[in-house]
């Protein structure tokens, strides 16, 4: 059989980190084996591309560079993580997919969804997630979550006005129009409220 595809998704200090220990032991606990990948990241060379994305360093990018590095990474993690966990009937569980990319290039650099839908059809073709676990939280209270943090914000934090708005809005609509593989979960309420919300959406959605 094969394994389960669970993608994390939401915007900057939603809890999706947080979120992966819950959905691990979940599924721990129902006796199935998974393994945790990032995008964009997962694999050595993905890495990399990712530290290009996230670096202030890198300064502005063209929105499709930006989507193309992004499918790049992805599939590289799709090649070498993510299928053949699958097709070995492990479970995988992703933070972000191409349902960030709709959400950060699609709706934040305002692409639309056709690009993304391409280079989807390209890079994954036949592989969809089976549940996609959206952490939704206003902006400024993601923003204020990771403010502590003592890197500084990446390329995608530090963007300022509409963006993030942005972002947001397109991840809800995508949630509105795939009712069957998204799950919305409101990020606002605290930890142990979250975790009970992701247990309880595993359970009547994947582990019946
Ligand atoms: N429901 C919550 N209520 C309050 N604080 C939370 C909640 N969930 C996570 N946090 C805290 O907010 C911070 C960000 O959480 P986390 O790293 O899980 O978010 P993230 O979505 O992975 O962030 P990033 O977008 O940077 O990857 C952490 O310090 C975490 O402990
Ligand atoms: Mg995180």
């Amino acid at each position: 059989m094969r394994g389960l595809l669970i993608c994390l998704e939401g915007g900057e200090g939603a809890g999706k980190s947080t979120a992966m220990t819950v959905i691990q032991q979940t599924l721990e606990s129902a006796g199935r084996q998974s393994i945790s990948t990032r995008e964009p990241g997962g694999t050595p060379a993905a890495e990399q591309i990712r530290e290009l994305l996230l670096s202030p360093a890198t300064g502005d990018l063209d929105p499709i560079t930006e989507l193309l590095l992004m499918f790049a990474a992805r599939r590289e993690n799709v090649q070498q993580v993510i299928q053949p966990a699958l097709e070995a009937g492990i479970d995988v569980i992703c933070d972000r997919f191409t349902d960030a990319s709709h959400a950060y290039q699609g709706g934040g650099r305002q692409l639309g969804a056709e690009p993304v839908d391409q280079l989807a059809s390209i890079v994954h073709p036949g592989l969809q997630p089976d549940l996609v676990v959206l952490l939704d939280v206003p902006v400024e209270v993601g923003l204020n979550r990771i403010r502590q943090r003592e890197d500084g914000p990446d390329r995608f934090e530090s963007d300022q006005g509409a963006f993030l708005h942005r972002v947001r809005e397109a991840y809800l609509q995508r949630a509105q129009a795939h009712p069957d593989s998204f799950v919305v979960i409101d990020a606002t309420q605290s930890v142990e409220q979250v975790a009970a919300c992701i247990r309880n959406a595993l359970h009547e959605r994947l582990l019946t």
